[in-house]
């Protein structure tokens, strides 16, 4: 029996060390030394390639090493393996961090600041208090609940969007598209972390941006064909959003010249918000590897039939 990692290199070496001295009973390979191929159970990877899959006879499970999983060709793998998703304390703490940069720049008028400052201009403005805020959080999964516990340390009121109905303390919970105009009309700013499905792609578009209060600002750190671009620069330039701060885009990188580079109301990264951290996720994945071993359920595992 073999684990056999395909992916970055460096995070491989770690996990190979990991693996060695936690779970020395393991045989850990990092491709390309794969070693017998029939041997291999479990393929830890981003994305199975399809011919790789075909040389695995005897693969068990499929550990991505990302917590979105729409990169993933599902028709290419067996129906019978299942494939296991990566939720780890290291990439939870890493969107935690970023949203609440996000929302704590764009209430204390970060943007602005730095435009006076590169006036020599020494003025203060206004500041309302994190309660005269409302922030929506679209997707209250693992990562969208997270943020939200945070956001409601500082102050802010929250609300939040989900297919089915999620009750988060302190959130107002609103679900499915028969409340989507309820929510939005509540988001001052609004955050979008949904994994990219058939039922998201193209959700931030223009009648949705819409129902936004007027000068809403747009968060978005789901995945980038979740956003219409013409429909963003539009309600940017009519003043119905003040501003966005991308981490994800369609495609990535942007192409050179395109409108988002040098727009004075975006800021883009480039889908930096959270990255699996190689020593917490390696405990995660051994632990969900060795529940496997003992026949009990694996954690987080992805339902192909909704997509996530
Ligand atoms: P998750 O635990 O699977 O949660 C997904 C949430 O989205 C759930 O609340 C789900 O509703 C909701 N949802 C899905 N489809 C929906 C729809 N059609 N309408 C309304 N709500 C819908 O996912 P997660 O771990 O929080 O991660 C979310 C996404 O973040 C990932 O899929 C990935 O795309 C993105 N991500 C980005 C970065 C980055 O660096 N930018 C890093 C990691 C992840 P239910 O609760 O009803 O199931
Ligand atoms: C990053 O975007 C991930 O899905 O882990």
């Amino acid at each position: 029996m073999s684990v056999l990692y395909k992916s970055d290199l460096a995070r491989g070496q770690a996990w190979a060390g990991y693996f060695a001295t936690h779970a020395p009973e393991l045989e850990f390979r990092i491709w390309p030394d794969a070693g017998d191929l029939a041997a291999v159970e479990y393929l830890v990877t981003w994305a199975p390639a399809p011919e790789l899959l075909r040389q695995l006879p005897n693969l068990k499970v499929i550990f991505s090493t990302g917590a979105g999983v729409d990169h993933i060709d599902f028709s290419a793998v067996p129906s019978a393996v299942p494939v296991v998703r990566m939720v780890e304390p290291g990439i939870i703490n890493g969107m935690v961090e970023y949203v609440s940069w996000a929302v704590l720049g764009i209430h204390r008028t970060m943007r602005a600041y730095a435009g006076q400052q590169a006036e020599g201009q020494w003025r203060e403005l206004a500041v309302e208090p994190a309660s005269a805020r409302c922030v929506g959080v679209m997707g209250l999964g693992v990562l969208g609940s997270a943020v939200l516990d945070r956001l409601g340390r500082f102050g802010y009121r929250l609300v939040g969007w989900s297919r089915t109905r999620r009750e988060l303390p302190g959130v107002q919970s609103f679900a499915g598209a028969a409340e989507l105009p309820a929510f939005l009309q509540r988001c001052d700013l609004l955050v979008c972390l949904l994994p990219l499905t058939s039922e998201t792609r193209g959700i931030l578009n223009a009648g949705l941006l819409a129902q936004l209060p007027r000068g809403a600002a747009l968060i978005h750190v789901g995945r980038g064909a979740e956003l219409d671009h013409e429909a963003l620069l539009a309600a940017l330039a009519s003043g119905q959003l003040s501003e966005a701060i991308l981490d994800v885009t369609e495609p990535e990188p942007l192409p050179p010249g395109h409108p988002f580079w040098l727009h004075p109301r975006i800021t883009v990264t480039p889908h930096i918000a959270s990255v699996t951290q190689p020593l917490t996720a390696a405990a995660v994945l051994l632990d969900n590897l060795r529940r496997h071993r003992r026949g009990e359920p694996l954690r987080d595992l992805i339902d192909r039939g909704r997509g996530y």
